[in-house]
């Protein structure tokens, strides 16, 4: 019923040269793909990446999005902006951006809010820390950053949206949650949608795994009923192994 997504996290790599190089080898792999496929790429390859994805089965993103609709944000970037060279998806509230950005619940509502309102898809991302997790915290930090990002959206709105749970302490450490730890979270965020907006919005809403997801463990990530893909960083910096992901 949910279509599987799974979306490559770029991060801060690739030039425009080397976005054009990952896209050419990357786009044969994944044409007969059943999921979703996005790459998020660095603003400044958006608009490279768009034109050689355009007609293929490829969405790009972009891996933030400013709260405004322009003025005095030295910067930032516009959601227009982000349109116009063709992103349709943008990533908001990656945990990087909350421990190293300032980034909090707030600002991550109001961009989502904003990227909604102007037509972009927001892939917003939730989880937690490790002494989170050791302290038994894990629920308590997903549901306030679950009911912190979408307070104020319709349901509407809520069709459009994706949710990345990403458990801090396994992204880029090579420790993956477990698919029974992920798949039981992601299903605990779903039960917060769900009082939010109702269980049509909770049902049809898709929530992507993410952390150290690769060739190796997608397919078991993916067995989970109420995972419904992957956010995806260092294993779609490598064509081949995110291909491997997306056809899990
Ligand atoms: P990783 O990153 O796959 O390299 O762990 C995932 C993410 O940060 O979105």
């Amino acid at each position: 019923m949910r279509k599987p997504i799974i979306a490559g996290n770029w991060k801060m790599n690739n030039t425009i040269a080397e976005a054009q190089k990952l896209i050419g080898e990357l786009k044969p792999l994944v044409a007969d793909a059943a999921a979703e496929v996005v790459i998020c790429v660095p603003y400044t390859a958006i608009q490279k990446a768009a034109e050689l994805t355009a007609g293929s089965n490829i969405a790009v993103g972009a891996e933030n999005v400013a709260w405004a609709d322009k003025g005095a944000f030295t910067g930032e970037i516009s959601a227009a902006m982000l349109k116009e060279v063709g992103a349709t998806y943008v990533i908001i509230g990656h945990s990087e951006r909350r421990q190293m950005f300032g980034e909090t619940d707030e600002t991550v509502r109001a961009r989502t809010a904003q990227a909604l309102k102007n037509g972009l898809k927001p892939i917003v991302c939730v989880g937690e820390l490790l002494s989170e997790r050791e302290s038994g915290k894990t629920e308590e930090v997903v549901r306030r950053q679950t009911e912190g990002a979408f307070a104020g959206l319709t349901a509407a709105d809520m069709e459009n949206v994706v949710i990345a749970y990403e458990p801090v302490w396994a992204i880029g450490t090579g420790k993956t949650a477990t698919a029974e730890q992920a798949n039981e979270t992601i299903a605990y965020i779903r039960s917060v949608v769900k009082n939010m907006f109702g269980a049509q919005v909770a049902n049809a809403l898709r929530i992507q795994y993410g952390g150290s997801m690769n060739p190796a463990n997608a397919t078991a990530l993916m067995a989970q009923p109420d995972i419904d893909g992957g956010l995806i960083g260092g294993a779609s910096l490598k064509a081949e192994d995110f291909a491997k992901v997306v056809k899990y």
